[in-house]
């Protein structure tokens, strides 16, 4: 990752990021300077630039999401180009200020952007050889407001989280016969080995003590044992303690319903939320963030075999209920029940619980905003952070009349709902059973954002790392209260 804050610029490519009332040294089309939008102006000889436009729209309305693929859109171009490196150009003369956006944040966003941009999962390509790493030069001149001290503060910062998100991305993008329970276990041991996180693994009979049975049930089937992982970093061990709940189904093959289809490699994305949490966890130690915080990652793989669990069973939790596996494809709420009893059993004040839960969710929101349930006054910071972030969220009702669908004749509770609408609430509110007072939850459901489904432009298609710096911003902002 390179940035560099410096005069010299022996780049070959200049970039002009673009507002709609900004002057620009060609004439040059205003579809060009549409948010999105990009245009190459080539140099005639050697000793002129090439000129890379990338459009930010109207002034007032641009957010920080705007910059941030502004300057992803950017690095993936240029980089495809093979160029090695670029300069940003603020043409300061004529830039009135950058609306509400300060300049520091300005920038933050566009390295975030670039970084994001430029990320790959390249491991399994022997074929061809990955893209060249793109310096990113800028100019101090640019940028008369900001101090070296401050600039390196920034560069810094968008660094960390970047890095963090690309970590959630690896993980969601890696294959499941190497990315195993096993493996995630191993993973975050050797990942936080040398920070001040602290790593407890709950496994075989240490999950059987503390009747974790959804993860029991939901792992019996793989030869890769569950586990539970819990990540405690204290911060700030003074502070309430707020939990950050993952689903970390390594593969989702549906149990004993086994899932079909063509093409079904999506489901080894079924870890995001557990990947959310550990890429989140990752920035704020990276920051050494003053917060007081716990992972719990709930990790099987959810695969048909001879010992895995049969439609119909009966699982029984700690809290008194038992629940009828009615279906063994809707696993992740068996095993966040676990996750969200064990919260509140470490004191958690809150919880915000992540997971790829329902194909539904992707039916009511699409693929570009998750849903959200749960606590009010959670739902709206986490919701107007996610805004701010790129990584939206939408407030859904949990629904206290639909609970009857969740009705067993043999249990306290089916796994799914008796009717074929409203998937994501029925799941939210079988969920909320396991929500210990006076914890306070919110869940969200990132089963349509844990992906692009194609080139995104400003990203590659793949894992898109949502979730990570949402919920490092979340327990952060607490603090701000
Ligand atoms: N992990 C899936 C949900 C999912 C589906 C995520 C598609 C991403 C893409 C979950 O475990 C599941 O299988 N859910 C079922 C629930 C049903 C059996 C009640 C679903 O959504 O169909
Ligand atoms: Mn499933
Ligand atoms: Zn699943």
């Amino acid at each position: 990752m390179q940035i560099t804050w410096t005069s010299s610029d022996h780049t070959a490519v200049h970039i002009y990021p673009l507002y709609q009332d900004q002057a620009f040294i060609y004439p040059i089309r205003e579809a060009y300077r549409k948010a999105g939008q990009s245009v190459w102006f080539r140099s005639r000889s050697d000793e002129d630039k090439d000129v890379f436009v990338v459009g930010l729209g109207d002034r007032g309305k641009a957010s920080l999401e705007a910059i941030r693929r502004a300057g992803g859109l950017s690095a993936r171009n240029i980089q495809k180009e093979g160029f090695s490196d670029a300069c940003l150009i603020r043409e300061v003369a004529s830039n009135k200020s950058n609306s509400d956006v300060k300049d520091c944040e300005w920038l933050q966003a566009w390295i975030e952007g670039w970084l994001l941009g430029l990320y790959g999962f390249h491991k399994y390509r022997t074929a061809s050889q990955p893209p060249k790493e793109v310096t990113l030069r800028i100019r101090p001149e640019d940028w008369p407001k900001i101090t070296d001290l401050e600039i390196q503060q920034v560069i810094r910062t968008a660094e960390i989280r970047a890095t963090g998100t690309m970590l959630t991305r690896d993980m969601v993008n890696e294959t499941p016969d190497y990315l195993h329970p096993g493996r995630m276990v191993e993973w975050m041991v050797e990942h936080f080995k040398d920070t001040p996180v602290k790593v407890t693994i709950y496994t075989g009979a240490e999950l059987e003590e503390r009747q974790m049975n959804g993860l029991l049930k939901v792992g019996a089937g793989s030869v890769h044992p569950p586990a539970m992982i819990e990540l405690r970093y204290e911060g700030d061990a003074s502070l309430p303690l707020i939990s950050l709940v993952g689903k970390g189904i390594t593969f989702d093959m549906g149990g004993m319903n086994v899932k079909s289809g063509k093409d079904i490699s999506d489901a080894r994305m079924d870890m995001g939320g557990a990947a959310a949490v550990a890429g989140a966890m990752d920035i704020l130690v990276s920051q050494r963030a003053k917060v007081n915080v716990v992972g719990l990652i709930a990790v099987a793989e959810n695969v048909p075999d001879a010992h895995a669990m049969l439609p119909s069973s009966i699982v029984s939790f700690p809290n008194g209920l038992t629940v009828q596996a009615a279906n063994t494809d809707a696993e992740g709420r068996l095993v966040l029940a676990d996750s969200l009893l064990h919260a509140a059993a470490l004191g958690a004040e809150e919880a915000v619980e992540i997971a790829t839960l329902t194909g539904n969710v992707g039916q009511a929101l699409g693929l570009g905003i998750a849903g959200i349930w749960g606590d009010e006054d959670m739902t709206e910071r986490l919701v107007s952070i996610g805004e701010r972030n790129g990584e939206r969220l939408w407030p859904m009702p949990l629904m206290d009349e639909y609970e009857s669908e969740l009705h067993s004749d043999y249990a306290d509770l089916s796994n799914i709902g008796s009717s074929s609408l409203a998937g994501a609430i029925t799941a939210a509110l079988f969920i909320r059973k396991f929500v210990t007072e006076p914890m306070k939850w919110v869940h969200i459901d990132m089963a349509g954002t844990v992906q692009y489904k194609g080139d995104a432009g400003f990203s590659a298609s793949g894992a898109t790392g949502y979730g990570a710096r949402l919920l490092a911003d979340y327990v952060t902002s607490r603090n701000e209260l």
